[in-house]
């Protein structure tokens, strides 16, 4: 086999830079190790910034997320069991859609599909090798069984904080930057009605909560817990106990209890890799960097390397110029850093450490004060969440 850019794994990243370069004439293969229905069925954050939800409207994907999406205008960060709205319209002119990232894959699993994209699902035992040659390769066995090597131009790793393509970079020709957290989060789906119209970030003396939402019947919420936590080992009445506490207040909020049909524990790191090229082959989304769930960060900045990428491969091939190319790995981590910086910030101060010390739990609080009685903190947090302008 033979094309312009070999790109591995068909998630969000992968399957938008396809559809992306597909649109523009250039020819492209996806491979991807796990099936449809796994892909659809992982369940993963649901806050898309609005530069995300306009590459899916503007690029033709058709995607549901305006009719099945709900924009939100705002968060409410809660701490002392009171209530602080951030409203990000009136800070900074912007708003989130809720849309699950699985919905994001399905809507552009679909649109490649339409399209006559190539993607190939159920592959093993990939590799990927002469990286730093004019024609790097990716080899894989394909559902049936049969062996190909895949001869490409560029070869993109899109494959996740667990794939392969990272690793293939000698270490000495790459930086791990990497710190690690003493919590997860504890996360659930349950069938009950929404507890909030918008989602709630609580710091709580028992720890982090996030009550998020899907739809009317289906809600998303978590709850800060030990990195070795066995879910399985929680009853219903346990997690929705766990989860009151830590939203309880002199307002009496009271979350909205339903049947728990899903419960697992996320492990949650932050990790860059320098640079996020090797030779030929380019990094995006969590294949070359990966940030704690809290600030709804890693679709989005997946989504943005994406955009980077494209423009850098799209001029390549229009005007045999590689510079953007050349310097996509630099401009792809100014907005990553920004957003590790984000992601740890709000992480750092929502959650609380087991051997927090007082003197540690107050400065936090000071800290969510300075922020929600300041137009100015708000607007820093509200421009964080909402994304960026990009240049
Ligand atoms: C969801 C997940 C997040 O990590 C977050 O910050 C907000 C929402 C979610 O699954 O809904």
């Amino acid at each position: 086999l033979k094309t312009q850019v070999g790109i591995v794994g068909g998630g969000p990243a992968g399957l938008m830079l396809s559809h992306l370069l597909s649109k523009a004439g250039v020819e492209n293969i996806v491979i991807e190790k796990r099936d449809h229905e796994t892909i659809r069925n992982t369940h993963r954050a649901g806050i898309l910034e609005a530069g995300s939800v306009r590459m899916l409207t503007e690029t033709g994907i058709n995607g549901r997320v305006l009719t099945e999406g709900h924009r939100h205008d705002g968060i409410d960060l809660r701490f002392n069991g009171v209530s602080h709205r951030i409203d990000f319209p009136s800070l900074v002119g912007e708003s989130v859609w809720l849309y699950p990232q699985n919905e994001v894959f399905v809507d552009l699993a679909a649109a490649r599909e339409r399209d006559g994209g190539d993607v190939r699902y159920s592959v093993s035992d990939t590799e990927v090798l002469d990286q730093t040659t004019a024609t790097p390769k990716i080899r894989f066995t394909d559902a049936n069984g049969e062996r190909f090597e895949i001869h490409t131009e560029i070869l993109v790793g899109a494959d996740g904080s667990q794939g392969i393509c990272k690793w293939s970079i000698p270490g000495e020709e790459r930086t791990d930057n990497f710190i690690e957290y003493p919590f997860a989060w504890f996360g659930i789906l349950t069938e009950a009605p929404p507890s909030a119209p918008e989602l709630i970030y609580a710091n709580s003396e028992h720890g982090f909560a996030l009550i998020s939402q899907r739809n009317e019947h289906v809600q998303r919420m978590y709850f800060q817990c030990d990195p070795d936590e066995d879910a399985s080992a929680w009853t219903e009445e346990q997690i929705w106990d766990e989860l009151q506490k830590r939203v309880d207040g002199p307002d009496g909020f009271q979350l909205k209890r339903g049947p728990i049909f899903e419960q697992m524990v996320l492990k949650f790191r932050s990790y860059v890799c320098e640079p996020l090229r090797y030779g030929n082959m380019y990094l995006v989304g969590d294949a070359g960097h990966t940030v704690p769930p809290t600030g709804a960060k890693g679709l989005n900045l997946a989504f943005n390397d994406v955009r980077v990428l494209f423009a850098a491969i799209e001029k390549f091939y229009a005007e045999q110029d590689s510079s953007l190319l050349d310097s996509y790995s630099d401009d792809a981590l100014e907005r990553i850093w920004k957003a590790q910086n984000f992601s740890y910030w709000m992480t750092s101060m929502l959650h609380t450490r087991k051997d927090a010390t007082p003197f540690e739990i107050k400065r936090a609080l000071g800290e969510l004060n300075t922020v929600v009685n300041s137009e100015h903190g708000k607007a820093y947090l509200a421009e964080g969440y909402t994304g960026w302008p990009t240049k």
